[in-house]
């Protein structure tokens, strides 16, 4: 089934307005065949009735809001992922530790299904020997969907790959053999995350912060430069002095922000 410009447009409308993702124009094939999926499961005819159904205020349409969000947009994610980030980090924490610190706070934003707040964890303690203080994480995502998958924190081998094994060892639990073996974190990494709904594209957030750190990786692409440069404004509010800020590297936010660039894809608040 094919969709016309003005439905494919209420869809563009529709997912700016409420997540900042911006559909490229153009795109009615692709968007036509990942709503499709949606239609099917809830036995719907036309995009229409869905988009009725969407823009409605009930608390299904809310739902089904998260599960049209995420035929749109990926989550793709995994442990160690543009790892260099992860050795610069084991770095800062050292660095860190070495003067005392005793508070640390990072924000993984668009957290996904969790890989990347629990190699945070993992990168913190493997590199934080002999700190004395908290370390707290908090990892958002604008999926509730998502985010419960995350929190569980249950992953099957074939997502496991990033992970050696000493530290599959000391931070999971497994169970079951061969490719079904599912490795469950540990409450050591669990307990230093908070996992939370954050959509975003609508700041400011009820955060104080301020953050150590902050990853925000592989969603600004799906956002445009005025949603882009809301968001990067309130990161640098939220950073402290000397806090970092961790892009994608495909994603440069260059002529965005006043941070300083340590790397295209680490930046610095003054
Ligand atoms: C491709 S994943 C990136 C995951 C992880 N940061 C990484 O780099 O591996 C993108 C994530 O952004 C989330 N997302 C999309 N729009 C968002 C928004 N407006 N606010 C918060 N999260 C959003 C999606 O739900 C998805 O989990």
């Amino acid at each position: 089934m094919g969709m016309d410009k003005k439905t494919f447009d209420s869809f563009r409308e529709l997912i700016y307005d409420k997540s900042g993702i911006t559909l490229s124009e153009g795109k009615e094939a692709l968007v036509a065949g990942r709503v499709g999926k949606r239609l099917r499961a809830l036995q719907m005819e036309t995009y229409k009735e869905y988009l009725q159904f969407l823009t409605g205020n009930s608390r299904e349409a809310e739902t089904e809001f998260v599960q049209f969000l995420d035929v749109i947009s990926t989550n793709v994610t995994s442990f160690f992922r543009e790892s260099d980030h992860f050795d610069l980090m084991g770095h800062i924490v050292q660095e860190m530790v070495e003067a005392g610190q005793n508070k640390v706070r990072i924000w993984c934003a668009a957290s996904s299904s969790g890989e990347e707040p629990y190699t945070i964890a993992m990168t913190f303690l493997e590199n934080a020997k002999g700190f004395r203080g908290d370390c707290r994480i908090l990892a958002t995502d604008i999926s509730t969907d998502i985010l419960s998958k995350a929190v569980k924190g249950e992953y099957v081998e074939a997502k496991m790959n990033g992970v050696s094994p000493q530290l599959r060892t000391r931070y999971f639990t497994s169970t079951g053999m061969g490719q079904a073996r599912i490795y469950k974190v540990n409450p050591e990494l669990s307990g230093m995350i908070k996992f939370a709904r954050l959509n975003l594209s609508k700041p400011p957030f009820p955060m104080k912060g301020p953050f150590d750190i902050i990853f925000c990786r592989n969603v600004m692409i799906y956002f445009d430069n005025v949603v882009r440069k809301n968001l990067i404004a309130e990161f640098e509010r939220l950073l402290k002095p000397g806090g970092y800020l961790m892009v994608a590297h495909s994603e440069s936010i260059a002529g965005l922000t006043t941070l300083r660039s340590v790397k295209p894809s680490v930046w610095v608040k003054h």
